[in-house]
Parts: structure tokens; sequence; C-alpha cells
């Protein structure tokens, strides 16, 4: 179930951009997902009132949304950290070195290793997970930061990511070979 949210309230601004992007769709239910990462992008999470307060938006019932938000891995229904560190587990992934990079990765930041579960740095940085197949398989071990691709990941490159979400405000949305 996602995490509550008390004191719950959608600013007006977000809520009239939010009324814009229905109107670019035929029916509202097919805003879903927008509407979804509109509320996601603001809150940082989506929460049982975020869903709730879609859902009547969307004049849809909120198990029509939590279908989506369960789906599709990019929606957390808890809080994450600034910055998301995803880390590739399927098959070629896991034999060119997904999990010693992934304790590698929780070791440095102080979190359990031995976790297959979202983690977040006691100080709400940085959010390390595991994730299915990121379409780069020929270029394993892959991972992400927020956006940010990354491919053939050493330790050494992993640290030079962790440092970056340390030093760097944002992150881009282009491929990185090297970091
Ligand atoms: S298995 Fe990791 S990108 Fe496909």
């Amino acid at each position: 179930m996602p995490e509550s949210h008390p004191n719950f309230e959608v600013p007006s601004q977000l809520e009239a951009e939010i009324d814009e992007v229905i109107t670019h769709y035929p029916e509202k239910r097919s805003a879903s997902l927008m509407v979804l990462h509109a509320l996601q992008d603001h809150f940082g999470f989506l929460s049982k009132e975020a869903i709730e307060w879609a859902a009547q938006k969307l004049e849809l019932q909120p198990i029509n949304l939590y279908e989506l938000v369960t789906f599709y891995p990019m929606f957390h229904e808890e809080p994450v950290g600034t910055y998301i560190l995803k880390i590739c587990r399927t098959l070629s992934c896991a034999v060119n070195g997904a999990h010693r990079l992934h304790h590698h990765v929780c070791e440095r930041l102080g979190l359990d290793p031995n976790s297959h579960a979202s983690q977040t740095t006691p100080d709400g940085r940085i959010t390390v997970e595991y994730a299915e197949c990121l379409a780069s398989c020929g270029t394993a071990p892959v991972m992400m930061c927020n956006a940010a691709f990354y491919e053939n990941v050493s330790n050494e490159k992993a640290d030079d990511v962790i440092e970056e979400c340390g030093n760097n405000g944002d992150t881009e949305t282009e491929n990185k070979e090297d970091v």
C-alpha cells in the first residue's frame, strides 16, 4: 500500500496544469500516466491521497490507478531520494556483475548490501534499487541515476556516479559512456 501523506493538497497551479494536460486526450482516463507523473514530479512519490485525488480528477476508481502505479517501476509509493540509482539485475547484467555492483554501491552508501528492496540513505539523498532489463544488455552491467544511463559499470565508475550525486545538482538524459 502507498504511504499516507497527511495534509495532502494539490497547489492550484499544479491542478491547472493537470487540467490542461487532460484536455489533450479524448477520454480523461487516457491521461492517467501523465497525471500520475505530474503528481510524482511535484510530491516526490505517489501517496494514497495523491492516487485518490487523481482518480477523482480522472473519474476513475483508485484501483484503476493502483494497477498502473504497481505495474510501472518508475512510480514510487513511498518517499525516495533526490537521486535514484537503478541497477539492472536481469540475465546479462546478472552474469556480468550486477550483484557485485549492487553490493559495492550499498556498502559505499552505508545500506544493506544483501537487501533486494529499495533503500534510501538516511539523509534522503540517494535511493538504490534493482531494476529489470534496462534494454542495453550488450553493455552490461548497466545502471541509471535518475534519467542518466551508464554502461559497462565498474565499481570505480559507480563511485564516480555517486560522487556526482553528491556534488552535482542535476542529471542528464544522455547516455554516459564515461563519467
Ligand atoms: S539485462 Fe541488463 S540491460 Fe538487459
